[in-house]
């Protein structure tokens, strides 16, 4: 087995249907299954080397050393690849996002799923998208969505072993666009570790776990029949519980501001003038908005009139997680 260098980039994702609490959270195995798209236009690319001359683990998030949170999970995942991998050796990590950071877009999915495949191949090894998948979930639960290619499910599973994402779709199935409104907002972001946590002091939980196969078996007939009618109002259902189950946790968790309900009330209306266009929302601020292709440059244009949005990045559907020549150092 050799040591030595690799880079990887991956996809983040972004879930129709919602993971929101886990039945074993240091495993991160989800209560459900969930359902996510790649974003092409939201990648991280990640840079891994060990190295024996160093004693600690180096790692730098864009131009940065990490903080000590980011340092805590970065180097629980390299522990990880060290133990398949057999080794003791420290590593550099640089890894830098293609989209702004702090702009509240999800980025540990893609993170964790560079990370994951750049750190084992460095580390000698190669494992195959199941093994990465699983490597990956215990970084960032959706990050093992970030492993295949397209439109995927994470199967919640019984145990660590059988919790992975599988394909559902390749990305050139179904041509539709996230467009993300990245809304501004003053409000302190909490983590989704913290909302994972709280999911079960929601008396809601249970109601949406009941609901959910149904759903799930919905969101996968939409998809297999690309019925953005059926999809856009599961993802929709689906974005306000998760939302609902936060505010009704304990304590609770809000991730609403009026920027964000402004795009809601939006969408609503350009529905009711005949433009197909669905919103979902993430555990922060923005909102996507999932249109056919042929349609995202009018709900870009139109997105961008509203006075809370300060950015709009427009996503196709993104591919798996891969390796590149092109290192960060
Ligand atoms: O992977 P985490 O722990 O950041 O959780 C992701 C939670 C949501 O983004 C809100 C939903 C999802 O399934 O991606």
């Amino acid at each position: 087995m050799s040591l030595g260098k690799a880079t990887a980039i991956a996809c983040s994702n972004i879930a129709f249907i919602k993971y929101w609490g886990n039945r074993d959270a240091a495993l991160r195995l989800p209560l459900n299954n969930s359902i996510s798209m790649n974003l092409d236009h939201a990648t991280t690319r990640t840079t891994v080397a060990f190295d024996a001359m160093l004693n600690d683990d180096e790692i730098v998030i864009g131009d940065r050393a990490a903080n000590a949170a980011q340092r805590v999970r970065v180097v629980a995942h390299l522990e990880r690849v060290r133990a398949l991998a057999h080794i003791e050796t420290r590593a550099r990590v640089h890894s830098r996002n293609n989209f702004p950071m702090g702009a509240g877009i999800a980025s540990s999915a893609s993170a964790f799923a560079a990370l994951s495949l750049a750190a084992t191949r460095a580390a000698g090894l190669a494992l195959s998208e199941r093994e990465l998948s699983i490597l990956a979930r215990q970084g960032s639960g959706s990050a093992c969505r970030s492993i295949p290619a397209g439109f995927v499910e994470w199967l919640a599973g019984t145990s660590s072993a059988d919790s992975y994402a599988v394909q559902i779709a390749p990305p050139s199935f179904w041509d539709l666009r996230d467009v993300i409104a990245v809304v501004s907002t003053t409000e302190k972001h909490v983590g989704s570790t913290e909302g994972h946590a709280a999911a079960s002091s929601s008396h809601f939980l249970a109601a949406r776990l009941q609901a959910l196969p149904e759903r799930l078996a919905r969101v996968r007939h939409a998809l297999a029949t690309r019925d953005l009618e059926m999809l856009g109002n599961a993802i929709e259902q689906d974005a306000i519980e998760l939302h609902l189950i936060a505010m009704t946790s304990r304590p609770p968790i809000f991730y609403w501001s009026p920027g964000m309900v402004r795009v809601i009330q939006a969408v609503h209306a350009w529905r009711g003038e005949g433009l197909a266009v669905y919103f979902t929302l993430d555990a922060g601020p923005n909102v996507h908005l999932i249109c056919e292709a042929r349609d995202a440059d009018s709900v870009a244009m139109r997105v961008r009139e509203i006075p809370e949005v300060v950015q709009v990045i427009v996503n196709a559907p993104g591919d798996a997680a891969y390796l590149t020549d092109q290192h960060l150092f």
